[in-house]
């Protein structure tokens, strides 16, 4: 290799951002300069979104505000109920998603508006629909009837009274608020990435993120939280665990939620993450997870000094809520707007067409011949 490659971009620093960062003097990462687990203490998820997109935390009056207008537009068009209802019923929810996203981007009025104000407007009405298309894609493929979202609950109650037709007790929609604070924002990951490079273009926010979540969909990246539960599932038992690591390190094979680009020494998500997951466990009366989730967390440490990324605990987290393993993507989704959203704003306040440039390893120049020569 002649020219100096960096693969995976690993190590470039390709713009500037305000969203967020991960801090090495406080370990952790932060959304505009608070500390996730802070946010998740003493915020609803609803405050971080509103900070996440609005640069600061809302007082009680714009918070208000907020939630009104995410709560005014949860509802979706009924083309866009039918196309749901017209969908394989076998279809990833992920790819469900992308093609609710994108059908919004055809029924918006200012889809082709992409200054700083409609920008606004437009996410906050992804933001509020999303949910309703992947609950409605929930229950359609269960064969039961859609439920409509509900003014009087929270984003989060709402998302579980969407799907299963009512709320749980306060302590797991709290753990599902948490999943939610923690899963908002994340820096230049590759969805993430992906949607600043399609805005690069100049190109709209319902394009941008009907890419990120293409992008999300991948099992080295939001698809972890998926494989976690599959590698779960398939240890069964805490007395297998032990042997199943031992067997996946010596056969080479990629531990699902573990490993992670920036922190290489323990994902500062993670330790509140797994208080919640436990305190899930202990409601459902089922630590069987927990359990395998410690054997295979030691081993791996141990033995490889990588440490749990938070997919790792948000998997059987939602396992045990209740929702189909398809599902975990997606709810990851549903947060996750708000980071896509904020990064697509700030990549259109200063932009720069994204074009990297590659090393050419192909054929030198040849002569094209005519067809009859071939
Ligand atoms: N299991 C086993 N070995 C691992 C793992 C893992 N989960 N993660 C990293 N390693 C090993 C690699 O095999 C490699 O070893 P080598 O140097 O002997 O070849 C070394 O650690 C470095 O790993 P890379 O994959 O080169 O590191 P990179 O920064 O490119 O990858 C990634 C990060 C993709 C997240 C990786 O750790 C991985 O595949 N993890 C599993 C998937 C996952 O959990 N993704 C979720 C990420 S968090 C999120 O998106 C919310």
């Amino acid at each position: 290799m002649s020219e100096d490659i960096k693969k995976g971009l690993l190590g470039i620093v390709v713009d500037e951002t305000e969203v967020s960062k991960v801090m090495p003097e406080i370990n952790s990462l932060t959304y505009r300069g608070y500390a996730a687990q802070d946010l998740c203490a003493a915020c609803r998820f609803e405050e971080v979104a509103y900070l996440i997109l609005n640069k600061d935390l809302p007082n009680s009056i714009q918070l208000k505000k907020f939630e009104k207008e995410e709560k005014d537009h949860r509802e979706l068009s009924k083309n866009l109920y039918e196309i749901i209802k017209h969908m394989p019923k076998k279809s990833h929810p992920m790819d469900v998603a992308r093609t609710a996203v994108s059908v919004m981007g055809l029924e918006d009025k200012e889809t082709s508006n992409s200054s700083p104000e409609a920008n606004m407007r437009k996410a906050l009405r992804i933001f509020a629909k999303t949910p309703t298309a992947l609950a409605a894609f929930y229950r359609i493929r269960k064969g039961k009837k859609i439920i409509k979202p509900k003014k009087d609950l929270t984003f989060a109650e709402n998302f579980f009274y969407m799907c299963f037709g009512k709320v749980p007790q306060r302590e797991i929609v709290k753990a599902f608020d948490v999943s939610l604070i923690l899963y908002a924002e994340h820096s230049f990951n590759v969805s993430t990435f992906t949607a600043r490079t399609i805005t690069s273009s100049l190109s709209d926010i319902h394009g941008a993120i009907t890419g990120a979540i293409a992008s999300l969909k991948g099992p080295l990246h939001g698809g972890a939280n998926e494989e976690v539960m599959h590698m779960m599932r398939k240890i069964k038992k805490p007395e297998n665990a032990l042997k199943w690591i031992n067997n996946a390190l010596k056969n080479k094979e990629v531990v699902m939620g573990f490993g992670h680009r920036v922190y290489k020494s323990g994902d500062s998500r993670v330790p509140t993450m797994r208080e919640y997951f436990g305190k899930v466990a202990k409601i459902k009366k089922d630590r069987t997870f927990e359990k395998i989730y410690d054997i295979v967390e030691k081993v791996m440490i141990k033995k490889k000094n990588i440490y749990p990324n938070v997919d790792y605990p948000t998997g059987p987290t939602y396992h045990l809520m209740g929702f189909d393993t398809d599902f975990f993507t997606p709810i990851f989704v549903i947060s996750r707007i708000t980071g896509w959203s904020a990064h697509i704003m700030e990549q259109h306040a200063a932009n720069k067409l994204i074009r990297p440039l590659a090393s050419y390893k192909g054929n030198k120049h040849r002569k094209v011949m005519q067809l009859n020569q071939r």
